[in-house]
């Protein structure tokens, strides 16, 4: 089947807010075995995986069914302890140099990594600086699911005490970023189908799929014909264009606008609040403060931004 294929029906089933029923029966006709996937959680509050597990049509049952041979996971596993530690050991070994590290959350360096312990062994205590290190020298591809994964996001905000990192600023070699707070489970489940059925996806200049990031949230927002016209909301509520509220939409990168979260039906703007550009690699210190419009908060300012190809 040709990528093609795969990449318009990305973009259509986006447009009618279907896209993972879509993607199960062609992964079943396509598809010769799953992706095995080796899932450590680090430092972070947890969202990306609820999100995942709120996918619908197809249920997350479906999606371990058909696309995920998922081999460990520390937080959706039933084993733990020793039983969780000795998994992770065979499933490194047997998948090394086939399985996919996707790894949820920011990596603490300050002392050692001292901060965020994945597991203990009887030689010691194992960081997430040592595990992400060590399980990212073997696997085929490195994925950072979140925003505190992909840029160290909140993980990293001031003060960040724990010293915490994105994935990529401590493994020396490529990481897919799918960036988000959280991500939508669409954005991890079509990259993840991608590298199963075509390997690594085209990536904009800051590591993350350009089938997901390709453009501004502003490009196709609902309200851009008020921006255009200058018609500014006054407040919250008001059916106007938020840039005024503190809308980021300008200079984020991520198709929301029209494949929409919760089941497909709403998303911030449509909800009447502003982009907070969660998946931004400045996120949330150059977001800050949250409803002020953008000359006047953190780093940010209007011109030309990082991400995607289209920064209209
Ligand atoms: Fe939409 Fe925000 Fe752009 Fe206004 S500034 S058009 S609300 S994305
Ligand atoms: Fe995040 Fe903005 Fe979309 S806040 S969820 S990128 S509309």
């Amino acid at each position: 089947m040709e990528k093609k294929i795969f990449e318009q029906m990305v973009k259509d089933a986006a447009a009618s807010g279907n896209f993972l029923q879509k993607l199960l029966p062609f992964l079943k006709e396509h598809r010769k075995e799953k992706l095995p996937v080796i899932w450590i959680e680090t430092n972070d509050s947890g969202d990306n995986n609820i999100s995942l597990m709120n996918s619908t049509f197809p249920y997350l049952g479906q999606i371990f069914d058909d696309l995920i041979d998922l081999l460990y996971s520390n937080t959706m596993m039933a084993a733990q302890g020793k039983d969780a530690v000795f998994i992770l050991e065979q499933a490194a070994k047997k998948y090394s140099g086939r399985y996919t590290l996707v790894v949820e959350g920011a990596v603490p360096v300050r002392d050692n990594g001292l901060y965020n312990i994945i597991y203990k062994t009887e030689q010691g205590d194992v960081t997430a600086l040592e595990a992400v290190r060590e399980l990212g020298k073997t696997a085929k591809y490195v994925v950072a699911a979140g925003t505190c994964a992909s840029f160290g996001g909140p993980s990293a905000a001031r003060p960040n005490i724990t010293g915490s990192m994105s994935v990529q600023a401590v493994l020396p070699r490529e990481v897919i970023r799918v960036s988000g707070c959280p991500i939508n489970p669409d954005w991890l489940v079509g990259t993840l189908a991608h590298l199963l059925l075509y390997g690594r996806p085209e990536l904009d200049d800051q590591g993350r799929p350009v089938l997901f990031y390709g453009f501004t949230i502003h490009r196709h927002c609902q309200r851009r014909s008020y921006f255009d016209t200058g018609n500014l909301a006054d407040s919250l509520g008001d059916i106007r264009c938020m840039f005024s509220q503190g809308c980021m939409g300008p200079v984020t990168f991520a198709d929301c606008p029209y494949r929409q979260w919760v089941d497909h039906i709403n998303w911030p703007v449509k909800a009447s609040t502003p982009c907070i550009g969660c998946t931004n690699p400045d996120f949330p210190d150059g977001s800050t403060p949250f409803f002020t419009p953008m000359p006047q908060k953190g780093p940010n300012e209007l011109g030309p931004q990082t991400g995607g190809k289209n920064n209209e």
